[in-house]
């Protein structure tokens, strides 16, 4: 037997105005379109805005559905948009926020496990690592180098083809 540990490393942020200009603008952005978002039956309002390699910023958020399982979350409306619109594209950052009348906006969230999933498709495809700036609309921020940190252990294509 072997015992094997995982663990990586990640910036914690006081607050907005301890971020670089550009990201700090990302998250600005990340947090201005949660306005944007279709969230009546959770109340929970996602923005996302990713920054391009060539300098495109394109911003997503969640589209939920009556019939629940339908919905979708702001950084898989997000990831399609940019695939959809420049495919292949090299995403540099990915600034996410969330807005909610039932909790206070204070604190970082991360992608759902399925939007991790995706993250790290997306990632894989274009061989490209992803930075999260991950924040609420005040408060603490998390930066994480690549969003792939947040999968360990993870299914990815290369598990169904021969090297
Ligand atoms: N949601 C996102 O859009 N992104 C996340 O990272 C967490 C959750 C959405 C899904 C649903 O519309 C609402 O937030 C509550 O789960």
């Amino acid at each position: 037997m072997t015992r094997n540990s995982y663990y990586f490393d990640y910036e914690v942020y006081t607050e907005i105005g301890e971020l670089t200009e550009a990201d700090a603008w990302l998250l600005t952005k990340a947090r201005d379109v949660t306005k944007n978002a279709y969230a009546p039956y959770s109340n929970f309002h996602v923005g996302a805005a990713a920054r391009l390699f060539t300098g495109d910023i394109l911003t997503g958020t969640n589209q939920e559905n009556a019939s629940y399982p339908v919905g979708l979350c702001a950084e898989r409306v997000l990831l399609a948009s940019i695939s959809s619109l420049y495919p292949n594209a090299r995403v540099d950052t990915i600034a996410l926020s969330y807005n909610s009348k039932l909790v206070e906006s204070d604190h970082p969230i991360t992608p759902c496990g399925i939007c991790r999933q995706s993250l790290q498709e997306y990632e894989d495809r274009v061989k490209q690592p992803i930075r999260l700036i991950l924040g609420g609309m005040e408060g603490k921020i998390i930066i994480i180098p690549k969003s792939a940190m947040l999968l360990p252990l993870s299914f990815s294509s290369g598990d169904m083809s021969r090297p």
